[in-house]
């Protein structure tokens, strides 16, 4: 084993979510030893929801949305290295390789890679004007096509992403067309009537939206997307194209390395892998949830990144407390403001509370007579005390009352 070029006491892997707070809460918890931050990204660590949101719509300056102003990490004695690749980890040697072959040494490893977006498999995905929507690469890429004058979009999956990416679309005045494979968007995520609901929203907005089909192959003009072939045989005339469908976890050398994995790495109740000393978090962490029976998933979410970021710096100082934070979500489509609590992981019946055409209602997903999420559309207040009634574990509670706009769900707590 050769001696590394260079050791720090913790070494984060990723720049996003995770890694910033990651390095905030350690230093706020009296972390002392260096402290590395290596991202692929050249960019100081910044939010990534608005990339399909404010900044997209060119609503907010970078500047606006990063994490943290860039002197805080100099001020913190936290070291960035941007444009940087982990190439490979030796739990054994507690050392890390980067792409350019030169290695740090580590006492504590701290995994919040993230993932990568899931490419897009049909002939011709290759071409010019085909955009992901993970990195403010990709953000800005796709508004240099907006300003070059691209028209005409088509976003392929109607997730968050696609759907929102669709509504700043649509505000920028670009026809869209969006294709989803499953029979409703949100599939993934949402109960069927929050999907109908987005649907109508959108169609409302002059999206032309294919359900039930995918793309079978992109087809260029002088090597830049000029259509866009559906599985049913049409073509659609494009500019660009946005695709959203999904992401994997980008945990190859923790695999490489002997990590166990599943859905993405596999971690215990406060982060750790089956390697020593390497935690990870964020969006590549498979974890048992408390708020999913314990069932073992990966979280997507700015609040799953957050908050398993402070598990581990709590672990790391000492203090190992389980990760069980109640998991929330938001998305913002057109003037809509959506936020989740809870995990809706096998429901068995849904309760529409308020009336979806009055644009503000909240839907209640049950298990078993208890309520385990709840997707508020517009309804700031079920949000909050939806959050606490699901914090306090509830027992079975009458639907008729759930169901009830004008029963406060605190007063069911
Ligand atoms: N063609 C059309 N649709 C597809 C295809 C395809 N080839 N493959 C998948 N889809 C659809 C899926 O059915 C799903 O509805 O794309 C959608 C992808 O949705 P998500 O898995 O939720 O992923 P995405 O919207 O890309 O979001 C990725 O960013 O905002 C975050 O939390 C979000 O973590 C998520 C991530």
């Amino acid at each position: 084993m050769s001696e590394p070029s260079e050791s720090a006491d913790i070494v984060i892997v990723g720049t996003g979510h995770g890694g910033a707070q990651a390095a905030i809460s350690l230093r706020q918890r009296g972390a002392e030893g260096r402290i590395v931050m290596i991202g692929r990204d050249t960019a100081p660590p910044y939010e990534r929801p608005p990339l399909s949101k404010e900044y997209l719509a060119g609503d907010k300056a970078f500047e606006r949305i990063l994490i943290r102003p860039e002197k805080f990490w100099a001020d913190k004695g936290v070291e960035l290295k941007l444009g940087a690749a982990v190439a490979a980890v030796d739990g054994a040697a507690h050392q890390i390789t980067l792409s350019d072959g030169s290695t740090i040494g580590y006492r504590k490893l701290i995994w919040a890679g993230g993932g990568d977006p899931r490419r897009l498999a049909c002939p011709g995905a290759g071409l010019k004007g085909v955009f992901y929507v993970r990195d403010k690469s990709d953000a800005d890429a796709m508004m240099d096509a907006l300003s070059a004058g691209a028209k005409r979009a088509v976003v392929i999956g109607g997730g968050y992403i696609g759907l929102e990416a669709a509504a700043v679309l649509r505000k920028l005045d670009c026809a869209v067309t969006v294709v989803e494979t499953q029979n409703r968007v949100l599939a993934r995520v949402a109960g069927e009537t929050l999907s109908r609901f987005y649907e109508d929203e959108h169609r409302q907005h002059g999206v032309d939206l294919r359900l039930s089909t995918g793309v079978s192959q992109i087809l260029g003009d002088g090597g830049k997307v000029a259509r866009v072939a559906l599985d049913t045989g049409e073509e659609i005339a494009c500019d660009m194209v946005i695709v959203g469908i999904g992401i994997v976890p980008s945990i190859a050398p923790l695999i490489a390395a002997g990590a166990a994995a599943s859905n993405g790495v596999d971690v215990d109740f406060c982060c750790r892998t089956t390697l020593d000393d390497v935690y990870a978090i964020g969006d590549c962490a498979a974890h048992a949830n408390p708020f999913a029976d314990q069932a073992v998933i990966r979280l997507e979410s700015v609040q799953n990144a957050n908050d398993m970021a402070n598990t581990v710096a709590k672990a790391i100082m000492g203090e190992k407390e389980p990760y069980e934070a109640l998991p929330w979500f938001w998305s913002n489509q057109y003037d809509l403001k959506l936020q989740t609590a809870g995990l809706n992981l096998g429901f068995d019946q849904a309760i529409t509370r308020g009336d979806p055409a009055t644009r503000k209602f909240t839907i209640v997903y049950m298990k078993e007579g208890r309520p385990i999420a709840f997707d508020c559309v517009g309804t700031m207040k079920d949000y909050v005390q939806g959050r606490k009634l699901l914090e306090s574990r509830p027992d079975k509670i009458d639907p008729a009352l759930l169901a009830d706009p004008e029963t406060p769900l605190k007063e069911l707590l």
